[in-house]
């Protein structure tokens, strides 16, 4: 029995795998810093447990509507729009498992055989096989790295073709922690537009800005022809419970549905009940004290990293991850991959290459761990850096 084209050309997720290397380390007994990791340490709030606890004891245990339960949609709808000054109805939100889910659904839906998808590096590691699972071909663009790699129109104009079908934005994104200005983005907007495109923006750290202002493209011109995927998983410390949602329009929504419904039916039931009370206490106490502390901890990385001759990082300005280069440190020939497996072999420190993203030379330290952790990890990193 033969393996399809289509499973034999998808990568193993990056992280993911990494992520094994790691669990059979520490089973072995070793003291490893998991700088790799692509999710908050913080155990999901109380309120929202209880919500799930809920929804568990009071029957809330069967499928709901596909695109999920009108008041969870509602919710989100009101969410969405309050945050981003756009009035959105609930018909224009699909919930899904996750915002991998969402962008999935949303690739196959937007994407015929043969287009072409417009993809800034460094990139988040599962875009290219997302694409290419709806049968369409991920088109790396690499903006400038002195310009801490946004893309712009510029970057842009000389990869669009007769099939280029859309664009990729994520902001704040992953790995490199940049926030793409107002300005920036409706630059992207009116790229889009003289170019007729769709824009999928993944906006799954929205809540993680530490300096400068969000901006959507799910808004004013940009909104009509934008796919905006988020969810719960990273701001509100869900990433377990698997809820995210695509925004959008409604003939694009409507296919997602038709389209979940016959691979995944609705989002976790118990989950979307946990969810809405998440988005209705969306500035609750126990979520503002989480970004205070990955603020506090960014500082505190950059600040340690600043100290490492020869090393540059980006500046983060949210998400939670720190992108630094380290090609003045690689031995000759050496891979970043070798690079950071050598680093969690002699020293214990986890981080991921920027092979994942596209970008080799660079690495990626994700700063959801403790003070305690971070103080201790980013030693080692340093003593580790200063013998090269
Ligand atoms: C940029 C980006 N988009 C989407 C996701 C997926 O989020 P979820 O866990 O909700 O599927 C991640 C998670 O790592 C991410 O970093």
């Amino acid at each position: 029995m033969m393996l399809s084209q289509r499973v034999r050309t998808i990568e193993p997720s990056a992280t993911l795998g990494l992520n094994a290397i790691i669990q059979k380390l520490k089973a072995d007994g070793r003291d490893i810093v998991n700088f790799s990791v692509g999710e908050p340490d913080f155990d999901t709030p109380e309120f929202i447990r209880e919500a799930g606890k809920r929804a568990i004891d009071s029957g809330k245990t069967r499928y709901t509507p596909v695109p999920g339960t009108p008041e969870f949609r509602q919710a989100v709808a009101d969410y969405v729009g309050s945050q981003r000054g756009e009035s959105i109805d609930a018909s224009e939100v699909v919930i899904c498992s996750g915002a991998k889910q969402a962008l999935t659904n949303a690739f196959a839906s937007l994407c015929d055989p043969g287009d072409e998808v417009l993809l800034p590096a460094p990139y988040w590691v599962s875009y290219p096989d997302e694409i290419r699972l709806a049968e369409a071909t991920p088109v790396v663009v690499y903006p400038a790295e002195d310009a801490q790699f946004r893309i712009t129109p510029e970057a842009l104009a000389p990869h669009v073709t007769p099939r280029t079908a859309g664009l990729i934005i994520n902001s704040p994104s992953n790995p490199t922690g940049v926030i793409y200005s107002p300005t920036e983005i409706a630059a992207l907007v009116d790229f889009a537009e003289q170019n007729d495109l769709w824009i999928i923006s993944d906006e799954i750290y929205e809540r993680f800005v530490f300096e400068g202002t969000f901006a959507s493209p799910f808004a004013g011109k940009g909104r009509e022809r934008t796919i905006l995927v988020s969810g719960l998983s990273k701001s509100f410390a869900m990433t377990g419970w698997r809820l995210g949602w695509a925004v959008g329009d409604k003939s694009i929504i409507g296919g997602m549905s038709r389209l979940q419904g016959h691979t995944a039916s609705n989002a976790c039931t118990i989950s979307q009940y946990a969810g809405l009370e998440a988005v209705k206490q969306h500035d609750h106490a126990d979520l503002q004290a989480m970004i205070a502390a990955f603020d506090e901890r960014r500082l505190l990385a950059v600040e340690r990293l600043a100290e490492i001759e020869g090393l540059v990082t980006l500046h983060p300005e949210g998400a939670f991850y720190l992108f630094v280069d380290v090609r003045n440190f690689l031995s000759d020939g050496a891979t970043t991959t070798e690079f950071c497996e050598a680093l969690l072999d002699e020293k214990g420190v986890a981080t991921v290459p920027g092979e994942a993203f596209g970008t080799p030379g660079w690495l990626r330290l994700s700063y959801a761990r403790s003070i305690e952790e971070m103080e201790r990890g980013l030693k080692l990193f340093k003593d580790h850096l200063s013998v090269r």
